[in-house]
């Protein structure tokens, strides 16, 4: 009898539920920097459940830009000598690049500062407009009177109000950590050009958030109808406030010139707020992305459409996309998000990470150092879960994780079995063990593995996988393949051992497939497997379709290794 997973497109046993269509998102990384491991958490952690949507057989789209506009990233281009687009295009190279080397799937990396992120960002706010959203108003802030520029809060620095300590930030002291208003500092004056700032009145353009009907529509929306994180949904509480409290401030949406970003319609010298346009992003790109494969952008994107809408983003943004975003969307005729899914921080051996200690590891040195960056993914799925707990990312822990589970209990059993089936049995396995009791342990775990996946359990996840790892082992020793290779009376049985240890391996590499891509198509090959889907738990190996001599499939991490990437960032 054929198998099924041996034809060129492998065919699910059992019919699958109608698959899900669903646009995935990791928020924007600036265009004025470099990624680095704190970043990555967050596209490691949405590229797994990605991929695990798509082994699942759904339609997934993951889209993803750089977020290009802003202060900060025309000041840094005036400082490089070189234009704002200039420095994005270099930026999104490098980002491209590093997103490329971690597996990072998305089916689309843009730029914020594209015609088409222009149309909808002004289409948008033309509609906020249109529906009584907008109101202009006269406001005071910091400017500059050397450079001719208002100033953002960070750009302004001066003593400490209760220490007296140099050089401070507008919002906080290093020093003594009091926290206070820009207002507040002691001889202020402007980063940019070191004149102390003046007062000075300008027009700028709001989103009434404080209307009745946002209210309303943002505690229903974070309250009743999103199923938040509850620490999201309890933070929105204390934000949107109770009915008739009124606690929502109206939102700054606009800059005065210079600044590099879209200008308003219809108001010369004004500017889109960079978080205004950022988000819309998300839609820019997928719609730059549906052009280029004829899909029906205004079919996801509008009220009652079937299809699914998540962020995954850091817990320090929740505001953006819990109020301003779905606000933004629902007042201009556009669908909700289905949910947001926010992370918390990676911290260094249990330290905020820091550029002197050489704990702020860039992607790029990563890889320059010889780093697997599957090491990483696999490190940080085993701290993700759904909470938006920081993760801690212990560098002697690493080690002993990566190589006790990669290394030792994973690759360990197709490198202890493959050669075995190899030499003895032309590598084909013997099909009456595919029904092994062991192997049945390790299907019946198909399920509830999904189900951690799908709710971004992925610590769990990997936990269950391990102890289905550990049990494979136990069998391994217990068997002793080794010894009965010594006796030709014993060939049956140590037929059965191989085929059942390297059918325990095909499934634990599907079960790992999202964490780990790569070992998943070096295992396709030396299974000699089409591309497995989810659904292909249930089709085991076939003796018609000899595996191939085993190819080492992952080294250990050495702590020289460790060492070399921390020096590599002082
Ligand atoms: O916080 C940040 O890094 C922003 N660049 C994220 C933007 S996400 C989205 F809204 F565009
Ligand atoms: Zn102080």
């Amino acid at each position: 009898m054929s198998n099924p997973q041996h034809n060129l497109t492998s065919q699910p046993q059992v019919p699958l539920p109608s698959p899900r269509r669903m646009l995935v998102t990791s928020a924007l990384p600036y265009a004025n920097g470099q990624i680095h491991i704190g970043h990555l958490v967050e596209y490691v952690q949405t590229d797994i459940w990605v991929r695990f949507q798509r082994l699942r057989g759904h339609e997934v789209h993951y889209v993803c830009a750089d977020d290009t506009h802003g202060t900060p990233i025309m000041l840094r281009a005036e400082q490089e000598g070189i234009s704002p687009q200039a420095l994005i295009t270099k930026v999104w190279q490098e980002h491209k690049r590093d997103f490329d080397a971690f597996q990072i799937s998305f089916d689309n990396y843009y730029t914020t500062d594209s015609p088409e992120n222009k149309t909808l960002a002004s289409a948008i706010y033309l509609q906020l407009r249109e529906a009584g959203l907008i109101e202009k108003r006269t406001i005071e802030q910091a400017y500059d009177p050397v450079k001719e520029m208002f100033l953002p809060d960070r750009f302004i620095k001066g003593n400490c109000p209760k220490c007296n300590a140099a050089d401070q930030y507008g919002d906080s002291c290093e020093k003594c950590g009091a926290t206070y208003a820009p207002t507040d500092l002691l001889n202020p004056y402007s980063v940019v050009s070191g004149a102390t700032p003046i007062r000075k009145a300008s027009e700028h353009y709001f989103f009434k958030l404080s209307d009745p009907r946002c209210e309303t529509f943002l505690r229903e929306w974070t309250q009743v109808k999103t199923p938040l994180q509850v620490e999201a949904r309890n933070k929105m509480k204390e934000w949107v406030g109770e009915a008739g409290e009124s606690k929502l401030s109206d939102w700054d949406i606009s800059r005065d010139a210079p600044y590099f970003g879209f200008e308003i319609p219809d108001a010369p010298g004004k500017y889109f707020y960079v978080w205004l346009d950022a988000p819309i992003g998300y839609y820019a790109s997928f719609l730059n992305y549906c052009q280029q494969k004829g899909l029906d952008f205004e079919d996801w994107v509008r009220p009652n459409t079937t299809t699914e809408q998540y962020h995954f983003i850091g817990k320090d943004i929740l505001y953006f996309h819990t109020l301003f975003w779905p606000a933004t969307l629902h007042f201009s005729g556009y669908r909700t998000p289905t949910n947001i899914f926010a992370h918390g921080f990676l911290t260094v051996d249990g330290e905020k990470m820091s550029k002197s200690r050489g704990t702020l590891i860039s992607a790029q040195s990563v890889i320059e150092t010889g780093f697997n960056p599957e090491w990483l993914r696999y490190y940080f799925a085993t701290k993700l879960n759904a909470s938006m707990e920081d993760l801690d990312l212990n560098l002697q822990d690493f080690i002993a994780r990566v190589n006790s589970d990669l290394i030792g209990k994973y690759v360990n059993i197709a490198s202890r079995s493959a050669g075995f089936l190899i030499k003895h049995f032309a590598g084909q396995v013997n099909d009456g063990a595919m029904s092994h009791v062991l192997l049945q342990q390790i299907r019946a775990a198909s399920e509830p593995i999904a189900t951690l996946y799908e709710e971004r359990e992925f610590a769990k996840a990997l936990r269950l996988v391990m102890e289905l790892a550990d049990m494979v082992n136990a069998f391994v020793d217990e068997q002793k393949p080794w010894d009965l290779a010594k006796d030709p009376a014993h060939k049956a049985a140590l037929h059965t051992v191989c085929s059942v240890t390297l059918e325990a391996f095909r499934a634990l590499s599907l079960y790992l497939k999202p964490v780990l891509p790569h070992v998943a198509i070096n295992v396709e090959q030396f299974l000699n497997l089409p591309p497995q889907q989810w659904h292909d738990i249930a089709v085991p190996l076939n003796s018609k379709h000899p595996v191939r001599p085993y190819q080492h499939l992952m080294s250990r991490v050495e702590a020289s290794q460790i060492d070399a990437l921390v020096s590599a960032n002082q």
